[in-house]
């Protein structure tokens, strides 16, 4: 009942051509997929080339991240109105690069999906524990704390659109993936909390998807768990081959 949602996250890379022919080559390789939801971020600068290649198509536009004030004088910040504009329909949130180089918290992160459901963007609210925290068994303590501080003060009529991703951060970008058994764990919990605060009903209805190093030889096996519900994917998103390969993954 809940469809699955393979987006990807190009992170800091790709200028106009490039990502005009890689977005270009999903959509007409992936046209035929209506059983998969299907995202790509990129960066600001391309996301009007973009759009104007993915429009009409199953591929939908997201950003990396948004500022939580309409427009003033931020220099170097971005809104959901201007992201909108652009023709986004969802904003990535919380991400852990962001988190961890950019200093934002769980207070910062509440305030940017808020914005996000304001400005009618459906945000990709990032959570996920350090190596060191999963070393010491903070895991579970961790997960509760980012959901309960990010989702303060959001209703469940926002709550509803809410897409959440796992990203345990020792597994980003480092070939390392939690095991099935490990996201799954994570995964159930975090559906748990979400029914602790919204009921069992809005929980059982969102997509929780998992992220770090997810590769087409790996997604499928991820994607067996029952609490996984899709990917938010990094490297694996910049080669059209191999995100074909996840988004048509073996179900
Ligand atoms: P990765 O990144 O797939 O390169 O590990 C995932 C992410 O950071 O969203």
């Amino acid at each position: 009942m809940r469809k699955p949602f393979m987006a990807g996250n190009w992170k800091m890379n790709l200028t106009t051509k490039d990502a005009v022919a890689l977005a270009r080559a999903l959509k007409e390789n992936l046209k035929d997929v209506t059983e998969v939801e299907i995202g790509i971020a990129p960066v600001y600068t391309v996301l009007a080339a973009v759009a104007e290649v993915v429009r009409g198509s199953n591929i939908q536009l997201m950003a990396q991240n948004l500022f939580w004030v309409d427009s003033g004088a931020y220099t170097g910040e971005i809104s959901g109105p201007m992201l909108k504009d652009a023709g986004c329909s969802h904003v990535i949130v919380g991400h852990s690069e962001r988190r961890q180089y950019f200093g934002e918290t769980d207070e910062s992160v509440n305030k940017k999906l808020k914005a996000a459901f304001a400005s009618r963007l459906v945000p990709i609210f990032c959570i996920g524990e350090t190596l060191a925290e999963r070393e010491r068994g903070q895991t579970p303590a961790v997960v509760e704390r980012q959901v309960t501080k990010g989702l303060e003060g959001i209703p469940a009529s926002d709550a509803k659109n809410l897409v959440i991703a796992y990203e345990p951060v020792w597994a980003i970008g480092t070939g390392k993936t939690a095991t099935p058994a490990q996201a799954q764990e994570v995964h159930a919990s975090i559906r748990s909390l979400v029914a602790k605060i919204y009921g069992q009903e809005l929980a059982d209805g969102m997509r929780i998807q998992y992220g770090g190093s997810v590769k087409g030889d790996n997604v499928s096996e991820l994607m067996k768990q029952s609490d996984l519900d899709g990917a938010l994917v990094g490297g694996a998103s910049l080669k059209a081959d191999s995100f074909i390969a996840i988004v048509r993954y073996q179900p």
